[in-house]
């Protein structure tokens, strides 16, 4: 015998809630938020100049407006740079197609505190604060240097912790990401660039490819 479970059989006092939810579900389902303008997977590259801080994030539709808006910690965001976009379509079997834009802050000062915000238009992202390297022989960066993250593993929340109180300069992943990123149409991909994005968009996020990252 078969059982088939429509709306009025589930258990519970679901069945009592109101039709909205059923239809605001329903939205998510056939909707999902990764068909976004809104900026995510948002992450920060040093670029060999201590003066300089690359920004990149990701839309899974394609935006006109690709910019960083910034200025010294606690000043007015009024400091603006334009950046470029590149359409990436996935290997895997659907062919997923993403946006990664990328703008490139210049003429920061060292050792420096910046606010930031990314996207454009009516899509921005939160607020995020970096700082900028310092240069010189006198000198030590604090470097988080790991690989092998995986997405389900213990030690995220610790180096979040770590980075946001400010304790890392640099962060060196040094391969194997997400075991792997092209699974599952390179959603999990996704779902590891927003995971370490709360400490990618505060610390210069580094890497290296591992034997799990071949593309
Ligand atoms: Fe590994």
């Amino acid at each position: 015998m078969s059982t088939s479970y429509g709306i009025s059989e589930f258990p519970g006092d679901f069945v009592n809630r109101p039709n909205w939810l059923v239809i605001l579900l329903s939205f998510f389902y056939f909707f999902p938020t990764s068909s976004s303008s809104q900026p995510e997977q948002i992450g920060l590259a040093c670029t060999g100049d201590p003066t300089e801080m690359m920004i990149t994030w990701v839309t899974f539709k394609p935006t006109g407006n690709h910019t960083v808006e910034y200025n010294v910690h606690g000043e007015p965001l009024n400091l603006s740079t334009s950046g470029t976009v590149t359409k990436f379509t996935d290997g895997g079997g659907e062919h997923r197609v993403l946006f990664i834009h990328k703008a490139k802050l210049t003429g920061l000062t060292l050792n420096q505190a910046y606010d930031y915000r990314c996207g454009g238009d009516n899509h921005w992202s939160d607020v995020y604060t970096f700082n900028t390297l310092r240069s010189g022989e006198s000198w030590s960066p604090r470097i988080a240097m790991y690989g092998d993250l995986g997405t389900d593993g213990q030690s995220l929340q610790y180096l979040e912790d770590e980075a946001k109180q400010g304790n890392f300069d640099v962060i060196l992943h040094v391969g194997d990401f997400a075991y792997d990123m092209h699974t599952d149409n390179a959603r999990v991909a996704d779902k590891f660039m927003n995971q370490i994005q709360p400490i990618a968009a505060r610390v210069p996020y580094m890497t290296c490819p591992g034997n799990h990252d071949t593309a």
